[in-house]
C-alpha cells in the first residue's frame, strides 16, 4: 500500500498544530518537513525547533527533507529534535558516505534526495546504505510547481536496482503530486508520495478524502 506524506510547507503556518493534527487524523503516514536554508535553495523555511514541537503532537514518522548546504553540522540537532528519517541532497556534501554514516550512527534512518539534474548513476554507489530515496519531480525550493513527468523513469530505474541487488530502501516521490500524477508514480513503483499543495490548499474537512484519492 502506498504511503502519503503531507508536506507542511503548504500548511497554514499560523495554525500548524491544527494542520498537522488534522492530516494525522486524516490518515497521513509520514509528516514531510522541508528544511531550506536560502543557500542550497533560494528559500528559507524550518529548523530543528519546529521538528521538536511537531514531535510532541504526532506519533507519525517525521520525514525531514534537508535542502541545506552543508548538511553534516545540523544532523545531531535534527536527530535530537525527533526526526525519524533525515534525507539530504548528495551534491551538498563532499563525503556522502560519512554523512550517511553519521545519520545512521545516531540511530536515525537516512535518505538521499535526487534533484532533477542528478542521475541515478550518480548516486548508485550509495543505494546499499540508505533507507529512502526521494525522487524530486520539481526543482527543490518551492511548493506548488508543475510535476516534471520526465523524472518518473527514475522510479522504475530505482525499483529495478532494488530488486536486482536485493536492497531495502523505499522510493518517495516529491513535487507536484495530485491524483493524476500520483497514479503515474504508483504505476512506476513508488512507495511514498509527498503532497503539499494538493492537500493543504483545501479545507481540512477534505484532508481524509484527498489522502485517500492519492492511494
Ligand atoms: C519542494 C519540496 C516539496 C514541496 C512539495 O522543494 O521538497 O516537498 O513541499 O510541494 P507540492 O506538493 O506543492 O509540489
Ligand atoms: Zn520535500
Amino acid at each position: 500500500m502506498i504511503k502519503i506524506a503531507p508536506s507542511i510547507l503548504a500548511a497554514d503556518l499560523l495554525n500548524l498544530q491544527k494542520e498537522v493534527s488534522e492530516v494525522d487524523r486524516a490518515g497521513a503516514d509520514y509528516i514531510h518537513i522541508d528544511v531550506m536554508d536560502g543557500n542550497y535553495v533560494p528559500n528559507i523555511t524550518f529548523g530543528p525547533d519546529i521538528v521538536k514541537k511537531l514531535r510532541t503532537i504526532t506519533n507519525k514518522i517525521l520525514d525531514v527533507h534537508l535542502m541545506i548546504n552543508p548538511v553534516s553540522k545540523f544532523i545531531e540537532d535534527f536527530v535530537n529534535s525527533g526526526a525519524d528519517i533525515i534525507s539530504f541532497h548528495p551534491e551538498t556534501e563532499k563525503n556522502v558516505n560519512k554523512t550517511i554514516q553519521k545519520i545512521k550512527d545516531l540511530n536515525c534512518k537516512c535518505g538521499l534526495a535526487i534533484h532533477p539534474d542528478v542521475r541515478i548513476t550518480d548516486i548508485k554507489q550509495y543505494l546499499n546504505l540508505v533507507d529512502l530515496v526521494i525522487v524530486m519531480t520539481v526543482v527543490p525550493g518551492f511548493g506548488g510547481q508543475k510535476f516534471q513527468i520526465e523524472q518518473i523513469d527514475k522510479i522504475s530505474e530505482l525499483k529495478k536496482i532494488k530488486s536486482i541487488k536485493n536492497l531495502n530502501f523505499e522510493i518517495e516521490v516529491d513535487g507536484g503530486i495530485n491524483n493524476d500524477t500520483a497514479k503515474l508514480c504508483i504505476d512506476k513503483g513508488a512507495d511514498i508520495l509527498v503532497a503539499g499543495t494538493y492537500i493543504f490548499n483545501k479545507p481540512c474537512e477534505e484532508y481524509k478524502n484527498l489522502i485517500h484519492s492519492l492511494k
